[in-house]
């Protein structure tokens, strides 16, 4: 097993006030609380103010990551984010957060696109950019608006979206057992038609067609994203525990992607871990994309669930689609 490049050093985590319960989408579209948390396990979701943008949460909950870690702005040398929704196309997210949180002109700051894995994509991008001995301190937050890109009349998707915003703080590693100790990450290409937005980039510019036709929203194919979710999840979290020559129930604590309960129930089946062994808090946030995995991983953490020597599995898959496992040791 190679030495850790790097280690978590703090997290944080900012979720909006605003609670859109799942009572109250049944008077927007027609669906109902049952439906919901059947299919999904979602009971309700937060939701950004106007005005509340991806990089204002960003911002919020990396702050509360450098304070966990003890760590200042001015020794951010690296900042990644994840996401799908920056506030503007241009500049990245990531420069409007350097500024809000007054890191070093120095940093080198960039945005990371890979869906609802982006948070496992940036923690190895990370860990592998300090490793290069380049870097010394990582910000990787990932900070979602999904509100602002969901069809709120389209009741196969405005159910499972919510808002919110992760983050870690990152160091070299000092002990070769203990930190982010591998990664697994992969893409399948040819399902990018499963889950998308087709509107707003180069191939769609926007028009009064494109919008008309409301091509900036998410479409998804939600069974065939489903099923895929599951073997891609089920194949990266036993390739990682493969490499490292561990057992499942040697893993402390999974903490998955939260798209769906029923998702989340599959993976342990699949892994035979009970599911006590899981973070689950997507009844709480819905899917959150990039910052579904950062959100957890603070709770996680927040409640005791992870202890000194214990692993920790985190697990994603995404629009793309991408897919990411990462095994860290505490
Ligand atoms: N309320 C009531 N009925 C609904 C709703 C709703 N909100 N949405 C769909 N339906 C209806 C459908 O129209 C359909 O009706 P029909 O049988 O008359 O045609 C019926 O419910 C069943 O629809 P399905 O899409 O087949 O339902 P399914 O059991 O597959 O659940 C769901 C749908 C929850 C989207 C599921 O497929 C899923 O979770 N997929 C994974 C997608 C996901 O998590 N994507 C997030 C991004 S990727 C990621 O993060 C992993």
């Amino acid at each position: 097993m190679a030495s850790p490049a790097s280690a978590i050093l703090g997290t944080g985590a900012y979720a909006p006030a605003r609670v859109l319960a799942n009572a109250e989408l049944a008077k927007m579209v027609d669906t109902s609380d049952q439906w919901i948390v059947t299919r999904s396990g979602i009971r309700e979701r937060r939701i950004a103010a106007a005005g509340e943008e991806t990089s204002d949460m960003g911002a919020a909950a990396g702050r509360l990551a450098l304070a966990d870690a003890g760590v200042a702005p001015a020794e951010i040398d690296l900042l990644i984010v994840a996401t799908v929704t920056p506030d503007m196309p241009m500049p990245a997210c990531a420069c409007l957060i350097q500024h809000k949180l007054g890191l070093p002109s120095s940093a080198t700051c960039f945005d990371l696109n890979a869906a609802c894995s982006g948070f496992i994509y940036a923690l190895d991008t990370a860990s592998a950019m300090l490793g290069s001995g380049r870097y010394r301190r990582a910000l990787v937050i990932g900070a979602e608006k999904l509100s602002s890109i969901v069809d709120w009349r389209d009741r196969s998707t405005c159910v499972l979206f919510g808002d919110g915003a992760g983050a870690a703080v990152l160091g070299r590693s000092d002990r070769p057992d203990r930190g982010i100790l591998g990664t697994n990450l992969g893409s399948f290409g040819d399902g990018v038609d499963l889950l998308l937005i087709p509107g707003g980039g180069s191939q769609l510019p926007p028009s009064a067609a494109s919008i008309a036709a409301g091509a900036h929203f998410i479409k998804m194919k939600g069974r065939e994203v489903y099923k895929a979710a599951v073997q891609g999840m089920d194949e990266t979290a036993r390739r990682i525990l493969e490499q490292h020559g561990l057992a499942a129930h040697q893993i402390g604590l999974v903490i998955p992607h939260q798209a769906n309960l029923r998702i989340i129930e599959s993976i342990a089946q699949y892994l035979e871990l009970p599911l006590e062994r899981f973070l689950v808090n997507v009844d709480r946030y819905g899917n959150t994309s990039a910052a579904s995995i950062p959100i957890a991983l603070d709770e996680a953490r927040r409640t005791g669930r992870i202890r000194p020597g214990d692993y920790t599995l985190l697990v994603a898959f995404g629009a793309g689609l991408t897919y990411g496992s990462a095994l860290i040791r505490w």
